[in-house]
């Protein structure tokens, strides 16, 4: 059993918490730290956490053996080098970070003082996304062509002018920041790493705040291409469609977190041009925060690293960067 510290008790550390808490015989929650303790008082006490005065006593607590990271994005890459400088595993949330080589710093870091860190990608342990890449994998979808993604919501409207969402040092590039990435992470795990991004970014709405209108046409360093879209001041929505060489698959929905059905429709190769339905699939409700946390706590058990040196997690903050880039200059920009 990983005896966890959460950092950061806002909307998502409490959503961490309670996915796993009481329900999970890998982790457990022990101990907590935030910025303001009086607001997360209550739910502590509600979930057997102590709740501590410092992120600095955590590090020193011998009862706990990892931390997890549900804090403001610019702050992730420093938790993380602290956290592995005492030895404690680190589960952060996504983005690892806002820049390349500070993502690249903490995962060496976690690397040199053998902990476990991993970033809080939840979609991989989305049923349709794995059915995806064994399609690919086994040769039913054909050669990767193409995918097509985006990840919108009115998160521009929910929080108010002084909050941290709306400070484009945390959030670069509007929603590819919050949500974008999540689109970007199941995109390398199904194509691969990104060679080049083209990317447009705008506030077209508010006048305070990120941009809330963002799109990017990709080149994965495989040869397939993609676009991605992320809007930030409309209605929830989410899709992501893969095109394959004999057919493709589509997932999707309203909450990112609860879609278990994908639709596939493949080319029937007696009859090419014959215009076929899609079929519907449909998998089994998961809790796809508890997965990603006993995947880690498992991990974190065995001593195993999750996140390496120029792996997907780095590289996601390499494309956010050149994304970034691109909107700024106006240009394709080859991803470092
Ligand atoms: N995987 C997913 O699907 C998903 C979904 C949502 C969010 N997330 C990620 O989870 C992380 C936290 O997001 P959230 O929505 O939970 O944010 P949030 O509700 O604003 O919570 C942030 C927490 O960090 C604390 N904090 C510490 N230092 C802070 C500072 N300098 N400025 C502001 N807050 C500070 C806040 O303390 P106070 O109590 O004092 O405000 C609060 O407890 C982010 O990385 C985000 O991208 C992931």
């Amino acid at each position: 059993m990983i005896r966890a510290a959460i950092v950061g008790i806002g909307t998502w550390g409490r959503n961490l918490v309670a996915a796993v808490q009481g329900k999970s015989e890998v982790i457990r929650f022990v101990a907590g730290a935030t910025r303001t303790p009086a607001k997360a008082a209550e739910f502590c006490k509600q979930h057997g956490i102590e709740l501590v005065d410092s992120y600095g006593s955590l590090l020193s607590s011998k009862n706990v053996d990892a931390v997890v990271l549900a804090t403001p994005h610019s702050m992730h890459c420093a938790q993380i080098i602290a956290a592995a400088k005492a030895g404690k595993h680190v589960f952060v949330e996504k983005p690892l970070g806002v820049d390349a080589a500070s993502a690249a710093q903490a995962v060496e870091a976690c690397a040199k003082n053998k902990v476990t860190l991993a970033v809080g990608y939840n979609w991989r342990f989305q049923p349709a996304l794995a059915e995806a890449k064994r399609m690919l994998e086994d040769g039913r979808l054909g050669k990767l062509l193409h995918i097509e993604g985006n990840f919108c919501g009115p998160s521009a409207y929910r929080f108010a002018r002084a909050h941290w969402r709306h400070d484009r040092d945390e959030v670069p590039a509007g929603g590819m920041t919050g949500r974008g990435v999540h689109v970007v992470d199941a995109m390398l795990y199904l194509a691969g790493h990104i060679g080049s991004v083209f990317a447009q970014s705008d506030r077209l709405v508010q006048d305070h705040g990120a941009d809330d209108t963002t799109s990017m046409l990709l080149r994965f360093k495989a040869g397939a291409t993609g676009y991605l879209g992320t809007v930030i001041a409309t209605a929830e929505t989410w899709r992501m469609q893969v095109f394959g060489s004999k057919g493709w698959v589509e997932v999707g929905g309203v909450e990112h977190l609860h879609t278990w059905e994908m639709k596939a429709c493949f080319i029937d190769p007696a009859e090419v041009v014959r215009k076929r339905q899609p079929e519907t699939l449909t998998f089994a409700k998961t809790s796809t925060e508890r997965a990603e946390l006993e995947h880690f706590a498992k991990a974190a058990m065995a001593r195993r690293p999750i996140a390496l040196p120029g792996g997907d997690e780095v590289h996601n903050v390499a494309v956010l960067e050149a994304i970034v880039r691109s909107a700024h200059e106006g240009k394709r920009i080859a991803v470092d």
